[in-house]
This record gives C-alpha cells, structure tokens and sequence, in this order.
C-alpha cells in the first residue's frame, strides 16, 4: 500500500502495541502478567460516574461546544489555579479534547512546521516523536543522564538550539522514568526558553501522582512567559479515567482558538458524555482527596516494587518521586527489547523496554496494577533475573 508523505513513517505506539500483545496472550489463556499498560488501574471516582451517566441518561446528545462545556472549562481553569501558585488561568484559555494525546497534537500542528527544531529531552514519551514529525517539525532528542535523574542541563539546550528551534517539550513528572524536575530546574528551563523565545508545551499529566507533596513542580509554579506556554493535563492519570478521553490544553487565547478551529475540523471536540463526568470530578469538593487517596495507595506499591527489585542482578532501580512506573536500568545489556521479548515469553511478565523513549538499556514497569498482580509480576522478574 502507498501512503501519503504525511504518514509514511509513522508507526504505532509501541507501548500500547505491547499493552495489546499481553492482552491478546492472556485472552489465548497464557498467565501475562501486565506491567506495561500506563494506566492506573482504579475506578472512576464515583462522582464522575453519576455525573456521566445522569447526562447520558438525560438524552441530550447534541454536539458540545468545540473548546469544551462552560462547566468544564471553568472546573479547569479554578482547578490549574487552585494547585499551582502563579496560574492566573480564565476558561477561555482552556481547550477541551478527547485526551492529553489530542491537545498535544493541536498545540504542536498549530505552532510547528517544516523547518522548525523541536527540543525534546530523553527518555521521552515516544508520542512526543511522532507527534512533532506529524506538524512537519524535525524533533531534536536532548540527552540526559541516568546517573543525574535525567534532569536536562540548560547548556545542552544551548548546544543544540539553533536559529530554527521554536519549542521544548518538558515532562515531569515523566513517563517512563517517574523523575521529577525540581523548582529551581524548573524554574532555569522556563527562563532560558523565555530568553530564547521558545514555545515550553509542558505535559503535567502525572503532576498530582507525586509522593513528595501535593503537586510536583509546575510550569505554573515559576517565572515564565505565559505567551510562549502551552500546559497539559486531564483526567487519565490522576482521577483514573483514560477512557473517559478527556485532557486539556491551557495556552495564550489565539492559539486556544486555533487549536480549536483545527479541532471543529477534525473530531469536533471531546464526547459530552465524558466532559461532564470529568467536571463533576474536578470541581467536586472531594477532587484532592480522590487524588490524596489514590496517591497513599501508588506510594505502597511504589515502595514495594522498589524494595522486591532491590538486590536483583543485572537490575538497578531508584525510587522515582512521581508517576507511576519503575524504570529499571539493566546492568548488563543494552539491549532492553530482548530482555523485555524474553521476560514476556520466558515468565509472563509484559514491560516496555526503553528503546521507544529513546533511552535503551531500561524496562519500564507500571506498579499501578492490584497489589497480587505487582507481587506476583515481580516475583516472576526476580525468578526470571536470577
Ligand atoms: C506523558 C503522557 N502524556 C500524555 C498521555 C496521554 O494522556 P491521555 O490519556 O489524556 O491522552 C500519556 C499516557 O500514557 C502520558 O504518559
């Protein structure tokens, strides 16, 4: 089959291919247990689900708005505003889409196009790749250090920016490595983008899915150039609704515009259904206890996972401050594909290797899974390594 240009190199997340392979094996009846998936494995807050199927039930199945409903937008804008300190954010810079995914898609098809330089730091979420190859954008990988938390050194962003970069996508914390970038580098990457006049697109999706506080350091938590600043969160990960498909983007009203004109030609916005159960969630008073809650639980299983790796040969991992995933250094290959292909075959246990975030020589491992899933997968790894 010929495609077109456009989607000539694109393929699928390897992650959710690997997530669909263990699925696939355990429904064929082989013991998969499954460490891979990023998501967490709770059940929608129940005011989520009464909201959701009280509109469902009210029959009311016109299109919503294609930036979102009032009522979302709003819940949005209070909540950025209630958990970071210098958010001054309105509902009119919110845009609504069906996930973190597609609001990252319209910022960057919005704001990047052939000829621009993208900065993205390594290990990355491997959608950030394709994404900025999609607007027609050349990513350029940023490296970092295992040894260093993967923290980003702005002068390596000196180094490899030049005349045509025009955005730097930062994640923390990060999916695949659960490492947080604190205030201070925060607050350097933020004032050397500024200085340079860089678009900061900032994924926060794992930013309440943090053990050492409240809220990891936001974008929103230091100086920054809100003109040249695009955030993103949603409900997937913090409030356990991936399906739900509900993200948003907060960024400068002309670019929420376009991105939502770009939106009224593509999905027509995110579902109705879907938007009211995630403002119910965020603006009920009970939002950061739900979050407190699932949060008590991940930092058991994050401890637990850390401590059943601890001693294992050929392993190596460090307690990762947010997130919800171990990413485990392999101490005698770099080739994590094979380990990862040999760990699902050879013991049943599905992870991702860290080839698809650009960072080979580690396994992913999602610990937001049932307690007997994570001590059962984690036994099979410590039979399996020793
Ligand atoms: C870093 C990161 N950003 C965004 C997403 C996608 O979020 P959503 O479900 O809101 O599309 C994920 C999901 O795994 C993620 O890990």
């Amino acid at each position: 089959m010929r495609f077109s240009t456009n989607v000539a190199s694109l393929v699928p997340s390897a992650t959710l291919a690997i997530s669909a392979r263990a699925k696939r094996m355990r429904a064929a009846g082989e013991s998969v247990i499954d460490l891979s998936a990023g998501e967490p494995s709770f059940l929608t807050p129940q005011v989520g689900i009464e909201a959701g199927v009280e509109f469902v039930r009210s029959g009311k199945a016109g299109y919503p708005p294609t930036p979102g409903i009032p009522a979302l937008r709003s819940a949005v804008a209070s909540y950025v505003n209630a958990t970071t300190t210098l958010a001054r954010v309105e509902p009119a810079d919110v845009l609504i889409s069906a996930g973190v995914k597609q609001a990252l898609f319209n910022a960057a098809f919005c704001l990047f196009e052939s000829g621009d330089e993208v900065l993205v730091p390594a290990p990355y979420w491997p959608t950030y790749l394709a994404i900025v190859e999609l607007s027609g954008a050349t990513p350029v990988v940023v490296p970092t250090d295992w040894a260093n938390g993967f923290r980003i050194d702005v002068s390596d962003l000196d180094r490899l920016a030049s005349p045509a970069t025009r955005g730097l996508f930062l994640n923390s914390p990060s999916n695949p490595s659960g490492d947080v970038y604190d205030r201070d580098l925060m607050a350097e990457v933020a004032a050397w983008a500024a200085a340079n006049d860089v678009w900061i697109i900032s994924d926060e999706i794992y930013r309440r899915l943090y053990y050492d506080g409240d809220s990891a350091p936001s974008i929103y938590d230091v100086p920054h150039d809100s003109d040249r600043v695009v955030h993103l969160d949603g409900v997937s990960k913090a409030f356990s609704m991936p399906g739900w498909r509900i993200g948003y983007a907060v960024a400068p009203q002309p670019v929420v515009q376009k991105m939502s004109a770009l939106q009224s030609q593509t999905t027509s916005g995110a579902a109705g259904p879907s938007q009211h159960a995630a403002a119910a969630v965020l603006a009920s008073p009970e939002r950061d206890h739900i979050v407190g809650d699932f949060r008590e639980i991940l930092r058991r299983r994050r401890d637990m996972a850390v401590s059943a790796l601890d001693g294992v040969s050929g392993l190596e991992a460090r307690v990762p401050a947010g997130a919800i995933y171990l990413y485990a250094r392999l101490t005698q290959t770099s080739d994590s594909m094979a380990v990862a292909e040999r760990l699902l075959v050879e013991a049943g246990v599905a992870t991702i290797p860290g080839e698809p975030f650009g960072t080979p020589g580690f396994l992913r491992l999602n610990y937001a899974v049932s307690d007997e899933e994570l001590a059962e997968g984690l036994a099979r790894v410590r039979t399996f390594f020793s």
